[in-house]
């Protein structure tokens, strides 16, 4: 194994290909038509290697995530094929909560009052109860958002190496203001408390997909990958 510029160009063999990675969503049989590079995405920034083994959450859910549709059915077709799975891993149907959830914003893009609604009648609970807990997490987008959700850290580890520059480089770059949606709608930039990537600051989350290590003059090539 040898190293340029801080990049691996071989994996050791001790680590899992993308394929035997049990964190990689193609294995889950969720999205078998979905390859390594389309959920790992193919342009790492930072140090960390290209061929994995890196100990964080990278690239374990689905990066290109299908067109947002605000109106879109919930629960019809695959969404409602897929809620069938989800149930089928949990006791009881307000445990499935959560993925549910996820499954409508994946759709809409945010979680609407009439979102949570539609949910809570699905799994028969309360609205009460279903927006308490929506409203409880913040991954759950309660208002719309662009394209792609920009989630800067700017807690302790990464503050301490500069993520307050990161997060003006990304407003800077997608010429939006905290919490808007730029002019093309392609991008929404927060800012967002530890993303438990400590060690690799400063951690940026981009819709599903980590990104760490990232620095200010890095931005622009991370939105330019974007495109
Ligand atoms: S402080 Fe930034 S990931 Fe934990």
């Amino acid at each position: 194994m040898t190293q340029h510029g801080g990049k691996l160009d071989s994996p050791p063999s001790s680590w899992p290909s993308a394929q035997q990675n049990p964190g990689f969503a193609g294995d889950t049989g969720e999205f078998p038509a979905l390859t390594a590079d389309d959920v790992r995405g193919i342009t790492y920034v930072g140090t960390r290697p290209e061929h994995g083994g890196h100990p964080s959450v990278a690239g374990t859910m689905p990066y290109q995530v299908p067109p947002k549709q605000p109106e879109g059915p919930i629960f019809t077709g695959e969404y409602e094929e897929r809620l069938q799975k989800v149930l089928t891993r949990y006791p009881d149907r307000q445990a499935a909560l959560l993925p549910a959830l996820h499954l409508a914003q994946e759709l809409r893009g945010h979680l609407s009052p009439e979102s949570m609604d539609e949910v809570a009648a699905r799994l028969q609970l309360a609205p009460a109860y279903v927006r308490g807990v929506a409203s409880f997490y913040t991954m759950y987008n309660l208002g719309p958002v662009g394209k792609y959700l920009v989630q800067v850290c700017t807690n302790i580890s990464c503050n301490l190496c500069g993520g307050d520059a990161v997060l003006e480089a990304f407003l800077e770059h997608t010429g939006t203001e905290m919490g808007e949606i730029s002019a093309d709608g392609r991008f929404t930039v927060i800012e967002a408390e530890c993303l438990g990537a400590c060690g690799f600051p400063t951690a940026v989350q981009i819709n599903e997909r980590f990104y760490e290590n990232i620095r200010p003059e890095e931005v622009p090539a991370v939105l330019e990958a974007l495109k």
